[in-house]
């Protein structure tokens, strides 16, 4: 099949993309390269730099190369910078994906995977939190996502349109070819991993909230895992009636900060240097996943569900690109 990926130079993105091209697709990255890198677009995948606001080149573009699906990963994605700066998630997470959808419509595209986060529920009461849960975001990063989640409901309704949004819970890990690089960093895994290799040691962001070690708990999943989800969720996208499908996207079971951290001394084989911070704003204590819906609904399993093999993959990742993608 013909795909358009937006944000396919992205972390999650350029793993994505080597899945679908493994799967004998034929792939197009749209990508702006503003947080996304040139060197993270798989050899195979054509690269068209450009913003999903060019209604014109966007509509060009699936004609021009048949475009029959896209998987749309492209967006803004930092929480501290959403709460600093929320035009400019409005503008490209709402805006510029509404766009996107005009421009499908116009050419008769009717299939979308949608990169959603686990940042629509904000903080869930129960431990583990299933799609029928309150969607009550506590930033505007998350509000952008649920907003879009709506736009793709009544696009469904209005215009036929397939899509299925994937909840993502905490992304980790790396292919062989391709991993995390942000600038700046603000996840706990390559900031644990920056300190391993002699960077600035990583804060410890709370040590008293309300869990059983005192640190905040999470549901870390393989971005191989995710790949593997968007695959399963494009098939979903052709037998689909109208409408849309929502699955979370996480392992299933929680680690704390402090087993994130053991874990990676583990995998780099020796101590870690860190320190003990204050909290940041807007961490939830637990944000766990129920991955029962992904499992029935895409036939999806995670396969590579422990911290070793993340933490182990990511390591072996930034050993190989010491300076991530900087190096050109
Ligand atoms: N943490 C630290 N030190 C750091 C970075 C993080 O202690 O240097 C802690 C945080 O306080 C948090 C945990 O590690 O408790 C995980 O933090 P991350 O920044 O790695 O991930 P988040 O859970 O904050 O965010 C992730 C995604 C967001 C998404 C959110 C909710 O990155 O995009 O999950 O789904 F919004």
């Amino acid at each position: 099949m013909r795909v358009l990926v937006t944000g396919g130079a992205g972390y999650v993105g350029s793993v994505s993309v080597e899945g679908l091209l493994r799967a004998g697709h034929t792939v197009t990255v749209l990508d702006t390269l503003v947080t996304g890198h040139r060197a993270a677009v798989a050899p195979g995948a054509e690269l068209v730099v450009g913003t999903l606001s060019d209604a014109s080149l966007v509509a060009g573009l699936l004609r021009s190369k048949g475009i029959e699906a896209v998987v749309h990963c492209g967006a803004r994605s930092l929480v501290g910078e959403s709460i600093a700066n929320p035009a400019l998630y409005y503008r490209e997470n709402v805006a510029g994906g509404v766009a996107l959808l005009e421009a499908l419509r116009e050419v008769g595209v009717d299939r979308l995977v949608f990169s959603s986060s686990a940042a629509v529920y904000g903080a869930p009461d129960s431990a583990a939190v299933d799609e029928t849960a309150v969607l009550r975001p506590i930033n505007p990063y998350g509000e952008t996502k649920r907003a879009f989640e709506g736009a793709l409901t009544w696009y469904g309704r209005g215009h036929g349109l397939r899509a299925v949004a994937l909840r993502y819970f905490n992304v980790a890990g790396a292919s062989q070819a391709f991993g995390e690089h942000h600038q700046p960093e603000t996840h706990l895994i390559p900031n644990v991993l920056a300190g391993a290799a002699g960077g600035t040691p990583v804060t410890i962001m709370g040590t008293d909230y309300p869990t059983p070690d005192g640190t905040p708990v999470r549901d870390y999943i393989h971005v191989e895992d995710l790949s593997d989800a968007h695959l399963a969720a494009l098939e979903l996208t052709a037998a689909a009636p109208p409408g849309l499908e929502v699955c979370n996207l996480g392992s299933g079971s929680g680690f704390s900060v402090w087993e994130v951290l053991r874990a990676a001394q583990e995998a780099v084989g020796a101590p870690i240097p860190h320190e003990v911070g204050a909290r940041r704003a807007g961490d939830p204590p637990v944000l766990v996943a129920t991955n029962d819906r992904a499992r029935d609904v895409l036939g999806w399993t995670p396969r590579r569900g422990t911290l070793q093999e993340m933490i182990g993959s990511a390591w072996r990742w930034r050993q190989a690109h010491p300076q991530g993608y900087a190096e050109g």
